[in-house]
């Protein structure tokens, strides 16, 4: 079975603005977005999947309305993992809630082509200090996915969301660019029990990959403004049975 999806990565729409004194408004990111669209329609893919941080500003319900706009001219289906800046380092259910009246469930799962593919919301498990027992939760819900997977026999089990599980080390200390230990150590076990392909993640703005035992963690650039030395841009996933090839195209 061979099929290709595409990754996007912090459309953020505000952020640029955010960066840059004197600039205003979302204009940065329309243009961004739309060639996003416009090269993803080109590629036609199965899906994109966009791991986060879809607003800059959470409270602002008209960038909202234009990154669901801009994301309805995909010829293909798309699915939303949430992010930090859609919900607060911190999050309340409020916070929560909003996101789902706005972009559906903030996690979940679905099959497609024999492999399964796992929508975690990493906020919850970044900091659960206001909503006490989610993080918990959201750990159960991916066991339960990756034994469900596992007894389909999923060829491939994936997983996205929005924070990185790490940078280099497993065991690098907790920073506001990575899940906390407690929380990333229960991840790396499960990645390696179910022999999970892949974790697929954005937060950075720039790229980076690592191996955790056979699983990569994939970490992908943003669609709009870039903090590191990479180009805005998309990654191209094409599975083609056991094999995995994956490449970072610039906008
Ligand atoms: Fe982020």
């Amino acid at each position: 079975m061979s099929y290709k999806f595409i990754q996007m990565s912090d459309p953020q729409l505000g952020f640029y603005a955010s960066r840059h004194p004197g600039v205003t408004g979302i204009d940065y990111e329309i243009e961004h977005l739309s060639k996003a669209v416009s090269l993803t329609n080109k590629i036609n893919p199965d899906f994109v999947i966009t791991t986060g941080d879809l607003t800059q500003d959470r409270l602002d319900s008209e960038q909202a309305r234009i990154v669901k706009e801009l994301y309805s001219k995909l010829n293909c289906k798309y699915y939303f993992a949430s992010g930090n800046a859609d919900l607060t380092n911190s999050p309340q259910f409020e916070d929560i809630e909003r996101y789902r009246k706005r972009f559906g469930p903030d996690f979940y799962s679905f099959n497609h082509s024999n492999s399964q593919f796992i929508i975690l919301n990493s906020t919850v498990l970044f900091d659960p200090s206001q909503i006490p027992g989610e993080d918990i939760n959201q750990i159960q819900f991916l066991t339960n996915e990756l034994e469900s997977g596992r007894k389909n026999n999923s060829q491939h089990q994936m997983i996205f969301m929005h924070h990185p599980l790490f940078g280099s080390q497993p065991d690098e200390e907790d920073s506001e660019k990575v899940l906390p230990k407690t929380q990333r150590y229960q991840i790396l076990d499960l990645l390696e029990k179910y022999n999970v392909t892949a974790v697929f993640t954005g937060h950075w703005h720039s790229n980076n990959i690592v191996q955790y035992k056979n699983t990569r963690l994939i970490t992908s650039g943003p669609i709009t403004f870039g903090l590191g030395e990479d180009p805005s841009g998309i990654r191209i996933i094409e599975i083609n049975n056991q094999q995995i090839n994956h490449e970072y195209i610039p906008l």
